[in-house]
């Protein structure tokens, strides 16, 4: 319980300190959000968003899960999509996995992990897509980061077949969709899809994914 209560003191700490700096802070936030970003990452613990995006508290609207997916049965990311395009009116979604992703890894392997199993359906077809072009890499490290990079891409589609996003696009609106791969060496965020705002867009962006002979990333 030690380490519990620690948290605790540090957020009596932090609050403290903020409103020290800041008297109008939580007023502020009390009155309502207005985040012009919805990020979708994984639920590692190692990929801070805000911290990592220099980010303060109500600038992201964020959703976590294993491997970070844009799932299309995913009920709870449908509600926050829709929140966050049709009320929020965010600008941009932010696809964003990370090198070391347990999630993709257990995705790359046979099933025997449980629940989780189920979860990584979309994940396990990507490999299944690209299985070719991943055995050919030298080693597991580069399937993985590989893979991480393609399930990347193929969850930014997956987002931009939603009906919110149909929706908004077919209006002339927002939002502009956006992966990232995150490296735990550097703590950069790599760009690998960004400007997808139509459908014509998103519908390359697919025949990418799919494709067996996608080129590496440059
Ligand atoms: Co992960």
């Amino acid at each position: 319980m030690q380490n519990y209560h620690k948290m605790l003191e540090n957020n009596r700490a932090w609050a403290a300190r903020v409103l020290k700096d800041d008297t109008g802070y939580f007023g502020r936030h009390e009155a309502g959000q207005r985040p012009h970003f919805f990020f979708i990452g994984c639920c590692d613990s190692r990929v801070p968003a805000e911290l990592l995006l220099g980010a303060g508290p109500g600038e992201l609207f964020t959703y976590r899960n294993i491997a970070n997916q844009a799932h299309p049965n995913d009920l709870g990311m449908l509600s926050a999509l829709e929140y966050a395009v049709e009320f929020l009116d965010v600008k941009h979604v932010m696809v964003c996995g990370h090198h070391g992703c347990g999630g993709v890894k257990a995705a790359m392997g046979p099933h025997g992990h449980g629940v989780v199993d189920h979860w990584l359906h979309v994940v396990r077809d990507v490999y299944r897509w690209h299985e070719e072009e991943l055995e050919a890499l030298p080693d597991d490290v580069a399937r993985t980061h590989r893979m991480v990079e393609l399930n990347v891409i193929e969850q930014v589609f997956q987002l931009s077949r939603t009906p919110v996003v149909q929706r908004a696009w077919a209006k002339g609106q927002r939002p502009i969709l956006h992966g990232l791969v995150y490296d735990l060496h550097d703590g950069l965020l790599n760009e690998l899809v960004t400007g997808v705002d139509s459908d014509e867009k998103a519908r390359l962006l697919g025949a990418r994914v799919t494709s067996r002979s996608m080129p590496q990333r440059t």
